[in-house]
């Protein structure tokens, strides 16, 4: 979603903040845009790619101090004029702002009787005018945030620079800002990947933060007006540039980096001699885990897949009961909390503010949260303080690959390791730590040779929606898999677990319809087969993913066999096909295979 880069320093700005956007697009946006700030603002926006945008700048944009922005609408259609930065009316402030301010139309209204036309349709320009009327009646740029974001309802990330003051002023809440001190001036950001080439010490605003920098150096003052509470941390793991090398596309490098981002997972966690699993973030001792009256699980998209997973690996192996909620969901179900009970929030980006407001919702009701979460030092990640970071390395592209794998694998572990303080044997646990363990090594087996990947993706082409089946954990692999093919190639997609597919779903199957059923060998394999017969009763083509050698291989008219695993590792490996299968599909249609259409990576607005 919508990204920040800010530079005041001395060294020229455009080609930080330029090079700053390039690291943000990941998020996922529609337009970008700079000012730099010099006798005037120059402001240079546009909607689509940064390179349109880079191509489109002049030669030189002299200035060392200046501000950046890519957008994500939510506020105002994809525009030129809808894209950031805004300027004040007079052009003597600037902004960027992440976001939504939930009562701009009120403010809009009001500011327009007094006579104010607006150049855009979005949220953020009403902030702009604030800001500029209260600089213009003389107050420091400080004191005019704290005016401008009076009576504001909603969630900033604002950076502002002002024509009469040499100061880049910042504020926070809900939408994050990183500052980070180098020795040629200050960079913020909206999430630490930018900064990461330039230094690995960085400030996280807390909400309610207003940060001021200029000649004085830097200043972080809380809006109500105090000192700030927030200090220097040092990000623990570099993430570095992460850019593709051989790779055409994120997606398929993330997908292939997956068995070590595994083994970055699983390292230091599991001991197969003796089966034990422990998750050092967790801080809860085997007295503690035996008390634990049930688990629940918070996530969205491809976190929730992994959380459902996770919740049927818990239960199986604990014996506890746990379940998996939609973030979004949560807290409008006026949710009753166990403080007694285990939260976890699973989240690659840790800023989805649905498992934010989700989180909170949970504290609010005296219960403790773990987060699961990618983004070392993200909202979510401090927010909970406590928890397990999955160690996927950066993951840019939209769609979800290798951070879906380790929170499968942080979960399975979790769930060893309370199964081992109640009811799990040691032995079925050394069997298990010792079939999580070769799983990086199936990977990189199956992805040498992934089979008739493009058999599937013909039969896929040519169907106007995909049905997907599974059982067990596979039903939400099946799930994972029918989000990716839909997020990538924008064909619908549905997903169900096989048994379900007789009470309503077997309405869509005609002759040639392609189903795609995920059954590797494990205790639900012979039901899943009475799905499969069902479907070809009814003339629909199968493409079948399942155990290598498997004779339910000859059922289908497409199958793709994954390595055998310890059954309750089978998702780890019968997700390969279906992310392949969406990547060569999207590829197939000429689509952007790494930011598809509408969607953004980390999604930051409820
Ligand atoms: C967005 C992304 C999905 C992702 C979901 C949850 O919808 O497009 O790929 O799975 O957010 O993101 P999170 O960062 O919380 O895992």
């Amino acid at each position: 979603m919508c990204g920040i880069i800010a530079y005041h320093g001395r060294r020229q700005a455009a080609p930080i903040l330029v090079n700053g956007l390039r690291r943000l697009e990941y998020r996922g946006y529609d337009s970008a845009g700079l000012a730099i700030r010099g006798a005037a603002f120059d402001v240079r926006k546009r909607t689509g790619k940064v390179a349109e945008l880079e191509s489109s700048l002049p030669a030189k944009m002299p200035g060392t101090i200046g501000i950046a922005h890519t957008r994500w609408a939510t506020h105002g259609g994809v525009t030129d004029e809808n894209a950031h930065p805004h300027l004040g009316p007079e052009q003597r402030v600037a902004i960027v702002h992440n976001g939504i301010i939930e009562n701009a139309s009120r403010i809009r209204r009001h500011l327009e009787r007094q006579g104010a036309t607006f150049r855009s349709e979005t949220d953020s320009e009403v902030i702009a005018h604030r800001l500029e009327q209260a600089v213009a009646k003389g107050q420091t740029p400080v004191d005019a945030m704290r005016t401008a974001l009076k009576g504001l309802r909603g969630t900033w990330g604002i950076c502002a620079l002002f024509l009469d003051h040499d100061e880049l002023v910042c504020a926070r809440n809900g939408s994050p800002l990183v500052l980070g001190e180098t020795e040629h001036g200050l960079i913020v950001t909206s999430d630490p990947q930018p900064l990461a080439e330039h230094t690995d010490r960085v400030i996280i605003l807390e909400d309610g933060d207003i940060a001021a920098f200029g000649k004085g150096g830097l200043a972080i003052e809380r809006l109500e007006g105090g000192q700030s509470g927030t200090s220097p941390i040092t990000l623990e793991e570099s993430w570095g540039e992460a850019e593709l090398g051989d790779y055409p596309h994120y997606m398929l490098k993330e997908i292939y980096e997956q068995p070590d981002a595994l083994r970055h997972c699983i390292s230091g966690r599991l001991n197969a001699k003796t089966g034990n699993a422990r998750l050092g973030g967790m801080h809860l001792t085997a007295k503690q885990l035996r008390k634990v009256p049930h688990v629940r699980l918070l996530g969205c998209g491809t976190a929730l897949n992994a959380a459902l997973i996770g919740q049927q690996l818990i239960e199986r192996l604990a014996r506890i009961p746990a379940v998996a909620h939609v973030s979004s969901e949560f807290r409008y179900q006026d949710p009753v909390v166990n403080p007694e009970a285990l939260h976890f929030a699973v989240s690659q980006s840790g800023e989805t503010m649905d498992t934010i407001a989700a989180i909170k919702e949970i504290q609010l009701k005296g219960g403790d949260v773990h987060g699961v979460v990618n983004v070392v030092g993200s909202t979510i990640a401090r927010l909970c303080g406590q928890g397990v970071y999955m160690h996927s390395g950066p993951e840019q592209s939209v769609a979800s690959t290798k951070a879906f794998s380790n929170m499968v694998a942080a979960l399975t572990i979790f769930a060893m390791q309370i199964g081992r303080a109640r009811q799990l044997s040691a032995n079925e646990a050394r069997v298990l730590a010792k079939g999580l363990q070769e799983v990086p090594d199936l990977i990189e087996r199956y992805l040498a040779d992934p089979g008739p990947i493009d058999d599937a993706v013909a039969m896929v082409l040519e169907a106007p929606s995909l049905l997907f089946l599974g059982r067990g954990l596979s039903a939400n692999v099946a799930k994972e898999g029918a989000l990716k093919v839909m997020e990538l190639t924008y064909i619908p997609c549905l997903a169900y677990p096989a048994g379900e597919m007789k009470h309503g779903p077997i309405a869509l199957l005609e002759e040639g319809r392609p189903v795609v059923v995920v059954a590797p060998d494990d205790a639900v394999k012979d039901k899943v087969a009475s799905a499969i017969h069902e479907c070809k009763a009814r003339g629909a083509r199968i493409i079948l993913v399942c155990t290598e050698g498997d004779e339910l291989a000859q059922e289908a008219d497409v199958a793709i066999e994954v390595p055998r695993t310890h059954p309750l590792c089978s998702p780890l490996l019968t997700v390969l096909p279906l992310q392949l299968m969406a990547y060569r599909t999207a590829l197939a249609l000429d689509l952007d295979v790494d930011r598809p259409r509408n969607l953004a990576k980390s999604v930051t607005v409820e």
